[in-house]
Order: C-alpha cells, then structure tokens, then sequence
C-alpha cells in the first residue's frame, strides 16, 4: 500500500509558526513520525509541501495510479480551492482531509472546507498526531473499498 501526504502552504514554516496553534513540531519531525508508524503498518509514504496550489494539482493528478490514498493538509486552500476539490473528484483517490488545529474552533472562515465533501472524511485538532490519525484511516479506507 502506497500513502501520498501533501502539505500546502506556510506548512513549511511549522515550529516556529504560530506553535500555539501548530506546535513546536517542524515538518519534518512530522514526516519522520508519520513514516516511522508507516513502517509498523507496512506502508509506503511520499511526504511532499508545496505553496504553489497548481503544484498541489499536479500532484494530486499524477498520484494515479500510483497511490492507494491521498492524506491533504490543504492549509488555507482547504477554505478557497475549487482546484484542488476538482482535481480530487477528477482522479478519485481516496483523499482524507487532515489538519492539525480544529478548524471548527477558530475563525469563522476556517469552519468551511470546499475540499470535504469530496474527501473520505476529515481529521482536524489533533496536533500532529492528525497526520498519524490520517495514515490509520487510509488502511481502512483501502480495506473498505477491498471488502466493497
Ligand atoms: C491548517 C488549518 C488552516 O485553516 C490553515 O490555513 C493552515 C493550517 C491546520 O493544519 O490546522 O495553514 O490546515
């Protein structure tokens, strides 16, 4: 099973951005956790950051056919891209939505997502542990669709 984790903008600057909502925790201490758990569960991990939304894009349509999911931190474009919600729709992976803060407890243009609805569903306030949490439900996503 291969898991590709995209990160969008200003996701580069965590451990020293705003670590009261984010953490203290760099990107890469992240990347690091998620794929030391990968390989407790014997799966394969692209971790990749862009700023660039159309890079996101690439991304997401290149992931075809060679990523089972898709786990997105969308960061703020999770609130403001039709194009990454199509390109979703268009290469149908299994995306899960992750945040680290509770997007749903801050500003009130955080609490929509124009990516949730064509996600597998959404993982937010969890620190980074919401990445872990978000590897653990592609297994179940996979095995769901295994079953289906
Ligand atoms: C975020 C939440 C977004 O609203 C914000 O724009 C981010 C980070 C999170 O992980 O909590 O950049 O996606």
């Amino acid at each position: 099973m291969k898991v590709l984790f995209l990160n969008g903008p200003n996701l580069n600057l965590l451990g020293t951005r705003e670590p009261h909502l984010y953490g203290h925790s760099k990107l890469a201490d992240i990347e690091a956790k998620v794929r030391a758990k990968a390989k407790e569960l014997h799966i394969e991990v692209d971790f990749r950051q862009s700023n660039l939304e159309g890079e996101l894009v690439n991304w997401i349509q290149e992931a075809k056919p060679l990523f089972d999911a898709i786990v997105l931190n969308a960061a703020a474009y999770t609130h403001t891209s039709i194009a990454l919600r199509d390109a979703i729709t268009a290469v149908a992976i299994p995306t899960i939505e992750i945040h680290l803060s509770n997007i749903h407890s801050r500003e009130e243009f955080r609490h929509k997502s124009i990516i949730a609805p064509v996600c597998q569903g959404q993982i937010c306030g969890f620190g980074e542990n919401s990445y872990i949490l978000g590897l653990i439900a592609s297994v179940y996503v996979k095995e769901s669709i295994k079953k289906a």
